[in-house]
């Protein structure tokens, strides 16, 4: 029998761009996401409601939101730190929110500026809101191998994170090595820790590819049962609080990738491949 379905979650629009240092025009933004959508994807994270004093990218967030082109069956997704930020998506129509979390202390504080007890606190608000208002609420865990400050992170503290984020009602979480530098073995281990609390069908990876292992910890995540992943089109990305990080995983590799293992994405290679080659161009060098 065919081993079954995968689901790329395209980061492009959001991680991808949100480490560019020159402004990419709202209007190419635009573009990127309706290109994107014609691909076929069930979900797309378009941008993130956050300061624009920490990501100045982000700042057209709203105007992104509100020029996209919606193709029925696909998900519009967003990043929200705080009520402020949910705020703001809900304007904006978002289909979903994510709130995002962090297995190191320090790059807690770096990049939401508070500590991971203080970053739950303030996630419970937008997590009743989410439930009031019935928006799906993923959750995100940064760090879950390596911090690009505190070095090796314990399988302990993702698999703590992730129940922290189940139990603020996250349907999904999705697991970063945020730094990308990941070894498939330590990946493996922290799996293992985490599906002591999460089962498989909720967790989704999150890999950078500074290392070029992402596809060799795609395929201990598919051993281990997962089968969601984000990438990003063109392997645009980075974190502007994670030094020294490249992109997602470039979203055609990962599509590759299980395609050869028999798993099926529904997404359109040609039209895939179009949009990756846009998302390049709007590359500045950051
Ligand atoms: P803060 O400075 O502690 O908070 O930042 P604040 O409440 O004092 O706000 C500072 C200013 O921002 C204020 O403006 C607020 O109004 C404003 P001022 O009064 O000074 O003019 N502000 C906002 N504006 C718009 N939208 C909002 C919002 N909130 C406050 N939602 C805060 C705390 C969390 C806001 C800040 O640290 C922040 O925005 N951080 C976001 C950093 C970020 O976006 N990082 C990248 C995404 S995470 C990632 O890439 C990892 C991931 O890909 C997974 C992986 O790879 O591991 C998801
Ligand atoms: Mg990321």
């Amino acid at each position: 029998a065919a081993p079954g379905h995968v689901t790329i979650v395209e980061m492009a629009p959001r991680d991808g761009l949100q480490n560019e240092s020159a402004l990419v025009p709202t209007t190419e933004k635009i573009r990127l996401v309706d290109m994107l959508s014609d691909c076929g994807y069930e979900r797309i994270e378009v941008t993130s409601f956050v300061s624009p004093k920490w990501v100045p990218q982000m700042a057209d967030a709203a105007e992104v939101m509100a020029g996209i082109r919606r193709r029925p069956g696909t998900r519009y997704a967003v990043l929200t730190p705080n009520m402020r930020g949910l705020e703001a998506a809900l304007e904006a129509g978002a289909d979903e929110v994510a709130i995002f979390a962090s297995a190191s202390e320090t790059f807690s504080q770096k990049n939401i500026n508070c500590s991971i007890a203080e970053s739950i606190e303030r996630f419970l608000p937008v997590a009743e809101l989410c439930r009031e208002k019935g928006i799906l609420l993923r959750g995100y865990v940064s760090c879950v191998v390596e911090c690009p400050y505190e070095g090796a992170i314990a399988p302990a503290s993702p698999a703590r994170v992730a129940d922290l984020l189940d139990d603020l009602g996250c349907y999904e979480i999705s697991l970063g090595d945020t730094i990308g530098r990941g070894t498939p073995e330590a990946v493996d281990a922290m799996l293992a820790a985490v599906l002591e609390r999460i089962p498989a069908n909720r967790l989704a990876g999150h890999f950078h590819d500074t290392s070029g292992r992402a596809l060799d910890n795609i395929a201990v995540s598919l051993d281990r049962g997962l089968r969601v992943f984000d990438g990003s089109a063109g392997g645009l990305g980075g974190c502007p609080y994670a030094p020294g990080a490249a992109g997602n995983v470039d979203t055609l590799a990962v599509n590759a990738f299980v395609t050869a293992k028999g798993f099926a994405t529904g997404l359109d290679v040609a039209k895939l491949e179009q949009a990756a080659a846009f998302a390049r161009t709007l590359r500045t060098g950051s």
